[in-house]
């Protein structure tokens, strides 16, 4: 839970120190600079609620309990922050299929898990030889949603393909810390799916994110 919380923090401090660099900027009007400061403002409650997460975690309490919800709107709000990332700031980000579907979710566990995906996503395809693009699907089958996230970028380093999704293992990234994809696998399995690598070639990457449709029965049994 702190690895979880201190990731998080370091995202939404980047996007923080991105903005504070472009409100020096001297060539910027009133209103970019207004959206600026309350960009900077949504990252201190984001960050504020996760420390409060974390003092909820250190004093015995469970996790978020899960609500039903539509998972296009968690989807939709995980591109909106990662855009605010240095490397996902210039990215083209399409949404090809955007079920409807709703399921029982911890929304804000699982923008982050979305968020980690899409933020690789964003970094391998910036090391593309084509046009950068990231590509999000989002799909439901009779059990499961799933969210397919594409990237054109030069795929998965042979030296971390098979330990892709264990803690702290990281490469190519100077300030990598190697737990996005473990985090994000973790909170997809409390909502009783994962994360896998479809495909990986020097032409791109695919991974899918799956959650169960119906109430996790961990919750229910509660
Ligand atoms: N879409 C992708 N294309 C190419 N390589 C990828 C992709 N996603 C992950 N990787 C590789 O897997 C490694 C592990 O990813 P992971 O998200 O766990 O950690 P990280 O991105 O290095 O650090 P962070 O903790 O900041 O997310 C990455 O360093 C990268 O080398
Ligand atoms: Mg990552």
């Amino acid at each position: 839970m702190a690895c979880s919380i201190s990731h998080d923090m370091r995202h939404s401090l980047s996007a923080i120190y991105a903005n504070a660099e472009f409100l020096e900027r001297p060539d910027i009007g009133a209103s970019v600079r207004a959206d600026l400061l309350l960009e900077i403002q949504e990252a201190v409650v984001e960050m504020t609620e996760r420390i409060d997460t974390l003092l909820q975690f250190a004093s015995g309490r469970r996790k978020n309990p899960l609500v039903h919800e539509r998972v296009s709107l968690v989807v939709e709000k995980a591109i909106a922050a990662v855009k605010f990332h240095p490397d996902g700031r210039k990215m083209s980000i399409t949404v090809g299929k955007l079920s409807q579907a709703e399921a029982y979710i911890d929304a804000r566990s699982l923008e982050s898990a979305i968020y980690n995906l899409l933020l690789n996503a964003c970094q391998a395809a910036a090391r593309s030889t084509h046009v950068p693009e990231v590509k999000v699907d989002l799909t439901e089958g009779d059990e499961r949603i799933y969210v397919t996230i594409l990237d054109n970028g030069p795929g998965i380093p042979v030296t971390v393909q098979r330990t892709l999704f264990d803690p702290y293992v990281t490469s190519g990234k100077s300030n990598g810390t190697g737990l996005g994809l473990t985090l994000a696998r973790q909170i997809a399995e409390e909502h009783g799916g994962s994360v896998c690598l479809e495909e990986s070639n020097r032409e791109g990457t695919v991974f899918t994110l799956s959650l169960a449709k119906s109430r996790f029965l961990d919750e229910v049994s509660e």
